[in-house]
């Protein structure tokens, strides 16, 4: 007994030494201990077996201590997303802020409040692509190829010719492909799309590359302009919190006919003077080639859509004067939407 102690001893240490210690278990060495067992009298068994499983056991753990050693040890040599180095002691790592003290950024907070709105008036809501292709940017919205209203959207292409959605409008066709079979079952299409677009723009306090916009589409077999003003008006007084002089003009968007320019006066409640007009959106009724192009018939059908950005409903309800703060992470800015 007093050998086999001996052995195990010695397996253990080259155990410990090893890159991987359960090749420790096919050793000859302890499969010769193993057979000694088979031949040992029947009192010596139970002692004999237990100093076999013990060695097994702490095989075991030492394999489990090593993959835990090298799991840990592979997380800080790759993880490029950490904060700071991780190989760091703790003393000597940078004081971080407690995440209850971080806030939702102002955009994100204000388009869960826009979502909500709508979705509560029936429409659902989907995000808005950010890489898509020719088709759904322009030619499904009417644009034919070379069409000369595709220069006012200063695209974005990749090399392979993909295009960073320039406005919300590019999720359209797939909105009315999609909900096709509803009209058909007597249904309506209603449905937000809402998310990040691009321009290729010299950036000032009212143009950014990157900004955000809300599209809306309505189809039904008897869809009306009156309806869309209801559903608009509707929105902008329940976002704002009362109620809401509006007014539209004319304006040529190639995927409405007739196209509009959606204005709210600016309440006095915001600093707004009588007479003071904000553009908010343009919308209209959509053009009978968009809805062909999403194969439903404009004979039977019609529908409504409009479009506009989010920072500028933002920056009215919070008194914000420059687009720019919206992306630029400055922290006393994030910290005044609490
Ligand atoms: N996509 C337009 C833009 O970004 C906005 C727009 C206008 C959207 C009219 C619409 C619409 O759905 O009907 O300039």
């Amino acid at each position: 007994m007093e050998d086999t102690e001996k052995i195990i001893a010695a397996l253990l240490a080259r155990a410990a030494a090893a890159e991987d210690p359960r090749a420790l278990l096919k050793d000859p060495e302890f499969k010769q201990l193993q057979l000694r067992f088979k031949d040992l009298p029947g009192e010596h068994k139970p002692t004999f077996g237990k100093l076999l499983n013990e060695f097994r056991a702490k095989i075991q753990a030492m394999a489990d201590k090593k993959a835990a050693e090298r799991a840990s040890a592979s997380v800080v040599a790759i993880d490029v997303t950490a904060p700071f180095d991780l190989n760091l002691d703790h003393a000597s790592r940078p004081k971080l802020l407690p995440t209850e003290q971080g806030t939702m950024h102002p955009l994100t907070r204000e388009l869960s409040r826009v979502v909500d709105i709508f979705t509560r008036m029936g429409f659902e809501a989907i995000e808005s692509r950010q890489l898509d292709n020719d088709y759904n940017m322009f030619t499904a919205l009417n644009f034919p190829p070379g069409h000369p209203a595709r220069d006012g959207y200063d695209t974005f292409r990749t090399e392979e010719g993909l295009i960073p959605p320039a406005h919300t409008s590019t999720m359209q066709n797939r909105i009315l492909r999609a909900g096709k079979q509803r009209l058909e079952n007597g249904e309506a299409i209603a449905s937000i799309s809402y998310g990040r677009v691009f321009r290729n723009e010299d950036v000032d306090a009212t143009h950014e590359h990157t900004f955000y916009q809300v599209e809306g589409v309505y189809v039904s077999s008897d869809a009306s302009l009156a309806q869309m003003l209801a559903v608009l008006r509707g929105f902008f007084e329940t976002y704002y919190g009362q109620e809401l002089k509006i007014k539209t003009q004319p304006a040529y968007f190639p995927f409405v006919e007739p196209g509009l320019e959606f204005a709210i006066e600016k309440p006095a409640a915001l600093g707004g003077k009588p007479g003071e007009w904000l553009e908010m959106l343009g919308c209209g009724m959509i053009h009978p080639n968009v809805l062909k192009m999403a194969d439903i018939d404009p004979e039977k059908y019609r529908g409504f859509a409009w479009g506009g950005g989010l920072e500028r409903l933002v920056m009215l309800a919070h008194g914000i004067e420059d687009l720019r703060h919206f992306e630029a992470g400055k922290l006393n800015f994030l910290r005044k939407f609490k």
